[in-house]
């Protein structure tokens, strides 16, 4: 079988060295890939968003299923696009992929269901806004409404700050038309947790839960990225938690968007805060989550090529999707100054011994050498019995890998175990 898998991260890494375990999958296609991800696909130099030209691609080498990863082109309607021309694939539809790429969307879809999560007011008038926010409690989240690269969620400890934010989205519109409304919500807390699940529109099977951090410093300081590393499984996130989220919330969401004529069928993504008035949701992603995925899949013992075709086909009632009952730890390596400024072109070294645990996501090749190429430049992934042990596995293999600048957290993992991860 021919596969082709939209993207070129470190989440896009992992789903293609899983995909590549099933021996029907002669060749894999990654566009765009990156320098790391040619080792184990076909790198073609096609953008993400470049619907026509990955619709062409598709056609032209008979692909015979596709993978859509980002958010991007999921929201820009590339599985439409595919579809139409007879490709299978996996993941939404552009009507369902709303449910990311409208906070707007989402909000109002929680409410109208029922679905737990926090209190909102939608505007599309900054003055309005900024009169709400003479009186909202403080601290305040501020949301633009569409894809903001992760960016678009602000959480403002002070009135100022507030409105800072509104006026930076709605007046400058450092987000663009994502800022055209915006979304001011209750500030909630509790821990954070991480539930991809696959579903068909019918069934919904949750993966293992995972815990991401966001924080580019240890102890959970600094700016936020896009991920300095991962666990699963998230120790807070316990069975009767689990029980609790699938009769209200995961259910229900499936069910909603079937209510709205907009059925989700792929990877469906709850972002969950555990709150003292049980679980919420904190958003919604149609794809994958990046670096959850590099926990999630390694522990993924079904073949993923089976499951997701399940997926397309309606049939994931009757395939099993079977987890190891065992714990794994993804650390991020990136280039020094990541998420701001950053210098890239610098040398990767990955010894043979650790080369399967590496999950690129920014890194090009140059004279045949693979250099760094991006902030997050690879993830590196161990799986043990214990956490504890995944830590450390992971953290070994971390030394064993040099490039010019790198940077990594040295506590992924750690507030896990405090919390009762063994
Ligand atoms: P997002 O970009 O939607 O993933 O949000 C980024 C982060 O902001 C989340 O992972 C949470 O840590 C935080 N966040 C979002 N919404 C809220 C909220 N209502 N209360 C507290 N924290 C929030
Ligand atoms: N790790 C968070 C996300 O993929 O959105």
């Amino acid at each position: 079988m021919k596969i082709m898998v939209v993207g070129g991260g470190g989440r896009e890494h992992a789903i293609i060295k899983k995909l590549k375990e099933n021996p029907s999958v002669t060749e894999i296609y990654a566009l765009p890939g990156n320098g790391g991800i040619a080792a184990d696909a076909v790198c073609v130099e096609i953008g993400a968003k470049e619907i026509d030209k990955i619709v062409a691609f598709a056609v032209e080498n008979k692909i015979d299923y596709a993978v859509v990863a980002p958010d991007d082109p999921l929201v820009l309607g590339a599985v439409d696009a595919l579809e139409e021309k007879g490709i299978p694939c996996f993941g939404p539809r552009k009507c369902a992929a709303i449910i990311e790429g409208s906070k707007v969307f989402s909000k109002n879809l929680m409410k109208k269901y029922g679905i737990p999560t926090a209190q909102y007011e939608v505007f599309d008038d900054m003055n309005a806004a900024l009169s709400y926010l003479e009186t909202a409690p403080i601290p305040t989240v501020i949301k633009a409404d569409g894809l903001a690269l992760g960016k678009g969620v602000i959480i403002a400890m002070t009135r100022e700050e507030a409105r800072d934010a509104v006026r930076s989205m709605m007046e400058d519109k450092v987000f663009g038309a994502s800022g055209d409304h915006v979304v001011i919500e209750e500030f909630l807390t509790g821990p954070e947790v991480s539930v991809l699940s696959f579903t068909d529109g019918k069934t919904v099977v949750p993966m293992v839960s995972s815990m991401d951090h966001k924080r580019a410093g240890d102890n959970d300081t600094g700016l936020n990225t896009g991920g300095m590393g991962t666990v699963a499984p998230n120790p807070y996130y316990t069975q009767q938690i689990a029980d609790r989220c699938m009769k209200e919330i995961f259910l229900p969401t499936v069910a909603a968007m079937n209510a709205e004529g907009r059925t989700f069928k792929g990877c469906l993504y709850f972002g969950l805060m555990l709150t003292e008035n049980g679980p919420k949701v904190i958003e919604y992603n149609c794809r994958f989550g990046d670096p959850e995925t590099q926990v999630v899949l390694p522990l993924l013992e079904s073949d993923l090529l089976t499951v997701m075709q399940a997926t397309t086909n309606g049939t994931l009632d009757s395939c099993e999707v079977r987890f190891a009952n065992r714990h794994a730890c993804c650390v991020i390596m990136a280039s020094k100054g990541y998420p701001t400024a950053y210098e890239k072109g610098y040398e990767i070294t990955v010894p043979a011994s650790v080369a399967d645990s590496v999950y690129v996501a920014g890194a090009a090749i140059k004279d045949g050498k693979l250099v760094t190429g991006g902030g997050r430049v690879l993830g590196v992934t161990a799986v043990a019995d214990g956490l504890a042990d995944a830590i450390d596995a992971s953290y070994a293999k971390v030394k064993q890998i040099e490039f010019g600048n790198a940077y990594y957290r040295h506590d992924i993992g750690a507030r896990a175990l405090k919390a009762g991860g063994n």
